[in-house]
């Protein structure tokens, strides 16, 4: 009795493994008439297609005759012999646990995880999860990680550039952070910035006074607003900004008009 048991046990498990080496039915895409193993792209060395004309239903014949491999990975050898993992990497050297196929995406979203699975090197879904790139940090979930304008670019697929505080990605006209010889205007100072700003009177930053510096309209100006606007007529003169030497001369004016 107690053999009998064992030699079903035995036969059991010998049967499983040889059912579970045997890869599971994939389809390949071919010619009508062709066989399985001329249509399914090759499989690593030592596996085999086998040989039915049915491409709906390709199985590997014996999938431990291939167990370490390290290339030839497609995704029909990889979901015929290793379920679990059914993709290939993008280098068909290994396969992968991605949700969808790495080589055949279709319209499927790129994730972060995806990137870096199908890749098997750091990579992110670019914002319209169409494409993996090489970036600083993820374009959708950045944390900590400061945005820089290549990054903005990449991620977006556009021309974008990193905020003042590199806290987001902006459509400024030049870089907010590396300008050079590009003129601020007061909308880039805004966009920038995220808050009302100004450009200093020459166009070469961006500063906190209470109006426009350029396109003052009917606001009157102030001392601070003489200062943050124009370092070179820092002094509130008569409603007008003026360099700090001619304060002397316009004082000087008056003095002299008194008398006259
Ligand atoms: C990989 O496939 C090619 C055919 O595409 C074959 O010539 C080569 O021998 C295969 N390599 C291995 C290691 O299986
Ligand atoms: C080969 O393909 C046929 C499908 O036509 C399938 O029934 C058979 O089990 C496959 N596997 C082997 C190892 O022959
Ligand atoms: C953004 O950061 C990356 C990585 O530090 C760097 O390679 C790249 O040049 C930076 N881009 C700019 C515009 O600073």
């Amino acid at each position: 009795m107690k053999l009998k048991i064992k030699i079903c046990l035995i036969y059991f498990i010998l049967t499983e493994y040889a059912f579970a080496a045997q890869g599971s039915q994939v389809a390949c895409v071919g010619n009508s008439g062709q066989a399985c193993n001329a249509a399914c792209p090759s499989p690593p060395g030592g596996c085999t297609w086998n040989t039915s004309t049915t491409l709906t239903s390709c199985q590997i014949n014996e999938c431990s005759y291939c167990p370490s491999f390290t290339s030839n990975t497609s995704d029909q050898f990889c979901s015929s012999c290793t379920s679990a993992t059914p993709f290939t990497n993008f280098q068909n050297t290994a396969c992968v646990a991605s949700k969808f196929s790495c080589i055949n995406r279709q319209t499927n979203p790129w994730s972060d995880s995806d990137c870096s699975t199908c890749y098997g090197k750091t990579m992110y879904a670019n914002i319209a999860a169409s494409s993996c790139i090489s970036t600083t940090g993820s374009c959708t979930s950045r944390g900590n990680t400061p945005w820089n304008d290549t990054d903005c670019t990449a991620c977006n697929g556009k021309t974008l550039y990193a905020s003042t505080s590199g806290s987001s990605c902006v459509a400024s006209v030049a870089s907010c952070v590396k300008r050079q010889s590009t003129p601020w205007t007061d909308q880039d100072c805004n966009t920038c910035n995220g808050k009302a700003m100004y450009a200093s009177s020459d166009q070469t930053s961006c500063v906190a006074s209470s109006a426009s510096c350029i396109s003052r309209g009917g606001t009157e100006w102030t001392s601070d607003d003489c200062k943050l606007c124009n370092p070179q007529t820092p002094k509130l003169a008569s409603g007008q900004c003026v360099a700090n030497s001619n304060i002397i001369l316009i004082s000087l004016l008056i003095f002299i008009s008194l008398l006259i």
